[in-house]
């Protein structure tokens, strides 16, 4: 399996638009220190031919033109190497790609059918796209239910099969701002994915916002290859401490990195091949190289993503 990290920041991006920050001042400065990075987005493949997006960032044009594996295949006037996106949640900066790759596109949507539902109802990407779809509004056509815990061969879109085997699992509950229901947990929010080559047995985690190492998590990333995990705030009170709102981290759905019950000591005594943070947060001052932060992260074996980081699996 071949992926490759199109996308490393959280919301955002680095810089953010409107952040001065260090991390963001550093990046607009074009300082070697802090990589800018775009928002979060994965692809894999099989074959090198056809890509699977692991979320679709709003960054997604820029991503698409730094990868040409994902433009039109050489010698024809149209097309694509995207075969296929899965979501992890309903959030902006994971699903606000879809309406730029709107022209012409048809390829088939996996996601939890709760996040199909908000996806409708509360940022109705779904009626959007499908007024622009040449498969018309026939919703099944291109949205796919993504079950819980169980296997899903990924096809192509004349069917046949992509090599890669996908299962979602639950990672948090957390339910996304923009919904307006009275409830504070959902089922099929939030999720992890496991996704292994048929041909290579390749296994990779991909688990851009975690609230906490459950059970499960644990026992797929120790069978993994490569573990991209949420690395979106470095401590629990960053997003107060740098004004982003009155929500420690873990209430916003993202377990931090550094501290006895964070990320990162459970990742440096995993044993496996790669492991990688990304969906990280511009605020996060282990986007440094050359600060402390950074050099804990590469002494524990983990790997601080950035935009561009490819492995073989
Ligand atoms: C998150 O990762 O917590 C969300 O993307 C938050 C947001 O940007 O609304
Ligand atoms: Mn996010
Ligand atoms: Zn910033």
């Amino acid at each position: 399996m071949l992926i490759r990290i199109l996308g490393s920041a959280a919301g955002g991006g680095v810089p953010q638009w409107n952040c001065r920050c260090a991390n963001c001042a550093a990046a607009r400065a074009g300082s070697p220190d802090v990589k800018p990075r775009t928002q979060s987005s994965v692809a894999i493949s099989a074959d090198g031919q056809a890509w699977f997006l692991l979320n679709v960032s709003p960054d997604v044009r820029q991503q698409v033109l730094a990868f040409p594996a994902l433009g039109p295949p050489q010698g024809s006037q149209r097309g694509t190497g995207i075969a296929g996106c899965l979501l992890t949640d309903a959030e902006l900066d994971h699903t606000a790609g879809l309406l730029l790759l709107r022209e012409g596109s048809t390829f088939p949507i996996h996601c939890t059918a709760t996040i199909h539902g908000w996806l409708n109802r509360w940022w109705p990407v779904a009626p959007i796209l499908a007024c622009f779809s040449p498969v018309g509004t026939d919703s099944a056509a291109r949205w796919r239910e993504l079950p819980l815990d169980a296997a899903l061969e990924l096809r192509l879109e004349d069917g046949s099969p992509s090599g890669l085997r996908a299962s979602a699992f639950e990672v948090d509950p957390h339910v996304p701002r923009f919904v307006q229901e009275e409830q504070s947990e959902a089922s099929g929010s939030v999720i992890g994915l496991q996704v292994e080559d048929l041909r290579t047995g390749g296994r990779l985690v991909y688990a851009p916002c975690v609230a906490s190492l459950t059970p499960t998590l644990r026992r797929l990333a120790q069978d993994a290859d490569c573990l991209l995990i949420d690395g979106t705030f470095w401590e629990d009170d960053e997003p107060i401490r740098r004004g982003i709102g009155s929500r420690t981290a873990r209430a916003m759905g993202h377990l931090p990195v550094n501290g006895a019950e964070g990320s990162l000591s459970w990742l440096g005594a995993l044993k496996i091949p790669h492991r990688v943070y990304v969906h990280i947060n511009n605020t996060n001052p282990m986007l440094n190289e050359r600060g402390p932060e950074h050099g804990h992260v590469t002494a524990r074996g983990a790997r601080v993503g950035a935009d561009g980081d490819s492995f073989a699996l």
